[in-house]
């Protein structure tokens, strides 16, 4: 679990501001739930035989009421319970997003951490492959919007509940097969979530699994006409793809589309994005029967991404005043208060020390104007106004054209 400390938080604001205007260009709008849910709730819609819920939910029982409760691992499962609680789909489809902090006890390396951030877009009430399309269309432009290159997508369909049944019988028939090739995950999950075997990152079992039954090759006509929809549109943007026939995501969710955006710039954890289909998830939480499809962005990584393009975001304050002596110090808060009424970003001196020391913080604080107020000053009812970025001299003004006189130095004198 990581502390954001100031510098790095300008790459999260600036990160934030870059998605909110993004999603609004979507029509997504914000929803937030809790942290907490009753763990049954993970349990039901991410699927008992996950590795988040084998392994990685931090989940406890309230002492107070016996409930047990989870620090959500991912919120889906939070979105179409809220959606389902409130009927918000009484009111036709739903696009929301939400952002926050997610809890999963992974064996901590670069780019995987307990708790992480996502940004999630939830399209709910949506069959066609329309807005499985729009969803991946919206994360090409964040990627360009972040000014990030290189991430690539990676598709596939996991078609119907029939369709993975009947493909999974021949994949178990294969593993048995093989069995004794299967490393220990492998033959456990053999028993009991076979399709993870295609996932598995052990170079061994991938060359085992390159010759299992494919999924694709089970669809039906409706699932592989879904697919082809999504890819159509794909290709009239111009945004190129893979299909990756093991790629079957982690959690249980999902069926047809799902995807992964993945980067070689960030080692082992290239994965800043995934996300997919999810018909049968709102039925399943007690609401009746609706389609959805959405993704989550890893905002850790794609920080990581940002900061490795050496992404540098300026200071963002404009004035820093200067004030020694009681009388200055007073004056010293009516000044920034006024330039403050400006529009301007104004750090005050606060804990005294000698002018110079003052000045040097000023300098490192990166603002454009350091504000002088000395006992001279504050006697007067002025202030002294240095610029710090440039070589321009002093000049001595009245509170009442402080503002004024600041705004010229920074943007020039506009017409009068
Ligand atoms: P997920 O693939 O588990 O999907 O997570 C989505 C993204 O969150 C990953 O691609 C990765 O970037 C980031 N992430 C996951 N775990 C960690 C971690 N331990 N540390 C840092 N980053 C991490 C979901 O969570 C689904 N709810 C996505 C979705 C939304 N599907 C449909 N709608």
């Amino acid at each position: 679990m990581n502390d954001v400390l100031p510098d790095e938080a300008e790459l999260w604001e600036h990160f934030e501001e870059t998605v909110r205007a993004w999603l609004d260009a979507y029509g997504y709008r914000n929803v937030r739930t809790p942290l907490l849910e009753h763990t049954t709730l993970f349990r039901r819609a991410i699927g008992e035989a996950t590795d988040i819920v084998e392994k990685e939910m931090y989940s406890f029982v309230d002492e107070l009421n016996g409930e047990h409760l989870t620090l959500r691992p991912e919120a889906t499962a939070s979105v179409v319970r809220a959606a389902v609680e409130h009927s918000l789909l009484h009111a036709g489809p739903q696009r929301l997003w939400y952002m926050g902090p997610m809890y999963r006890h992974e064996r901590p390396q670069k780019g995987r951490y307990r708790q992480f951030h996502q940004v999630g877009a939830e399209a709910l009430g949506y069959a066609g492959p329309d807005v499985d399309a729009e969803l991946l269309l919206m994360c090409a432009r964040l990627w360009d919007d972040l000014g990030l290159a290189g991430i690539r997508l990676h598709l596939n369909s996991l078609g119907g509940p029939a369709e993975r049944l009947a493909h999974r019988e021949a994949l178990v028939a294969y593993l048995r097969r093989h069995e004794g090739d299967l490393d220990e995950d492998s033959g456990r999950r053999l028993h009991t979530n076979p399709l993870r075997v295609l996932d598995s990152k052990n170079p061994a079992m991938q060359q085992l699994v390159a010759g299992a039954p494919r999924l694709l090759d089970y669809l039906g006509d409706a699932s592989l006409a879904h697919f082809e929809g999504v890819q159509a549109v794909l290709k009239d943007a111009g945004l190129p793809y893979t299909i990756d026939p093991r790629l079957v995501r982690g959690l249980d969710y999902y069926n047809l589309t799902v995807f992964e955006w993945v980067t070689d710039r960030l080692g082992a954890q290239g994965t800043v994005c995934g996300g997919g289909r999810y018909d049968g998830l709102i039925e399943q939480i007690g609401g009746k029967p609706a389609p959805a499809a959405g993704f989550a962005l890893g905002v850790e990584r794609l920080i990581a991404l940002m900061r490795e393009g050496d992404e540098r975001l300026g200071s963002t304050v404009d004035v820093y005043v200067v004030n020694q002596g009681e009388g200055a110090a007073r004056l010293a808060f009516r000044a920034a208060e006024r330039l403050r009424d400006r529009g301007l970003s104004v750090i005050q001196h606060c804990g005294g020390g000698s002018f110079k020391s003052q000045m040097k913080r000023a300098d490192a604080s990166g603002a454009a104007i350091a504000v002088i107020i000395g006992e001279d000053e504050a006697a007067a009812g002025e202030v002294t106004l240095k610029p710090l970025r440039e070589d321009r001299g002093q000049s001595r003004v009245t509170l009442d054209r402080l503002a004024d006189a600041v705004s010229d130095l920074m943007y020039g004198e506009g017409p009068e």
